[in-house]
């Protein structure tokens, strides 16, 4: 038993093709459900009101509203549909009516959501011509954005934007009705987020420029991202560069800002790869808000892994051509792959706690190294 209900409280839903992150809790829509029951009830005192579900979505609401429902009172249902996949339609097909007489009573409405209102124009033809003393309309969810009708909503559980959720009754093409939250639909879908990592002489940029022709994601590189802001003397750049000429570090909200405008540049990539960025525990949670903002996450770090031996020739061996003077001393090779292990500890440790830390055999033919990713990532 706890097991299931465990496996139902999961962070993000897939139903057939979409994704849908969680967005009301089970907590919270009990607490409403008590409370439409407490204000129903008191304004109703003195009546036995039939409350009248309209199917499907409306069964789990019912369900609990009626068992929170202090007083005596009567149920049914009418059925009613109007929606295709995720769009609201104008038309509405009578499925089940009326089944019994209702005049003089007084019927209160329990709607799962009022989106357009188009099946709540059509509740209000099925009673025009039914003599009930009063037709009091009471909804859980309410997407005032969405809705285009006059009909007073006497009860409205709880407002939410205009998008696509499901569960607690809600589905998406028959899927979500049984989960006992409420989760909305992602408004970025399937992205691939990478943290790349690897000591120098790895061949991380090497890497990165396969992976992001293979994946077609986005190369973000944080050292490149600075010099670009700066040289184009852009207001992050030139917040950046003051505490460059101060001596001091570049806090991590301008480079998170700086990140976020490259994200936003390009939102209909598949994809990021994060290379130099984060570096702390501060950073990577700073990262992990940023992703989640965009309705996105950080779905892996990989990282490179080539035995320090191998590390020290390749450079030494880069030295001798590319002139750089911090691949010609071994000790100072040997420094940096020293510091690129105390720095990056950290992060493995941070990502392995959430299992999305991958180390990748880095010894080998570039194919072979390529490979060995994709097989990592082509899981995600
Ligand atoms: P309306 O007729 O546009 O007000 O929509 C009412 C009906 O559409 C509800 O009873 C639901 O069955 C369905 N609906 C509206 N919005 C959503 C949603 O976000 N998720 C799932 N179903 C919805
Ligand atoms: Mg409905």
């Amino acid at each position: 038993m706890i097991i299931f209900a465990f496996l139902k409280i999961k962070q993000v839903v897939k139903l057939h093709d979409l994704q849908f992150k969680p967005f009301i809790s089970e907590e919270e829509i009990q607490k409403t459900v008590q409370r439409m029951a407490n204000e129903i009830a008191n304004n109703l005192k003195d009546e036995v009101p039939v409350f009248i579900g309209i199917l499907n979505g409306s069964f789990m609401f019912v369900s609990d509203f009626v068992k929170k429902y202090p007083n005596p009172c009567e149920v049914t249902f009418i059925k009613l549909a109007s929606y295709e996949g995720v769009k609201s339609t104008e038309d509405i097909q009578r499925l089940i009516g009326l089944t019994q007489d209702l005049s003089g009573r007084t019927v209160v409405i329990l709607e799962d959501i009022i989106d357009s209102g188009n099946t709540l124009e059509e509740v209000h033809r099925i009673f025009k011509n039914a003599n009930v003393k009063q037709l009091i309309i009471a909804t859980l969810f309410y997407k005032p954005e969405a809705y285009k009708k006059d009909y007073k909503l006497h009860y409205v559980g709880i407002e939410i934007p205009d998008k696509f959720i499901v569960g607690y009754g809600l589905d998406y093409n028959g899927l979500g009705r049984d989960l006992p939250s409420v989760y909305q639909l992602k408004t970025t879908q399937h992205m691939t987020n990478l943290v790349l990592f690897g000591p120098p002489g790895a061949g991380k940029g090497t890497q990165a420029n396969f992976l992001k022709e293979k994946y077609n994601l986005i190369h973000i590189s944080t050292g490149d991202v600075f010099r670009f802001n700066i040289k184009n003397e852009t207001a992050l750049g030139m917040l950046a560069k003051s505490y460059m000429d101060k001596g001091e570090l570049v806090p991590d909200q301008v480079t998170i800002d700086m990140l976020n405008a490259e994200v936003e540049k390009n939102s209909d990539a598949n994809g990021f790869i994060f290379d130099g960025f984060p570096r702390t525990n501060a950073q990577a949670d700073a990262l992990d808000k940023l992703m989640d903002s965009k309705d996105s996450q950080i779905n892996a770090m990989v990282a490179l892994e080539v035995a320090d031996e191998v590390l020290v020739q390749r450079l030494l061996e880069r030295g001798k051509t590319s002139g750089r003077a911090d691949d010609a001393d071994e000790n100072i090779i040997r420094n940096r792959i020293k510091e690129y292990y105390n720095k990056t500890a950290i992060l493995k440790d941070y990502y392995s706690a959430q299992n999305k830390y991958f180390g990748v055999d880095g010894v080998g033919s570039i194919e072979d190294i390529t490979k060995r990713l994709s097989e990592v990532i082509d899981k995600l």
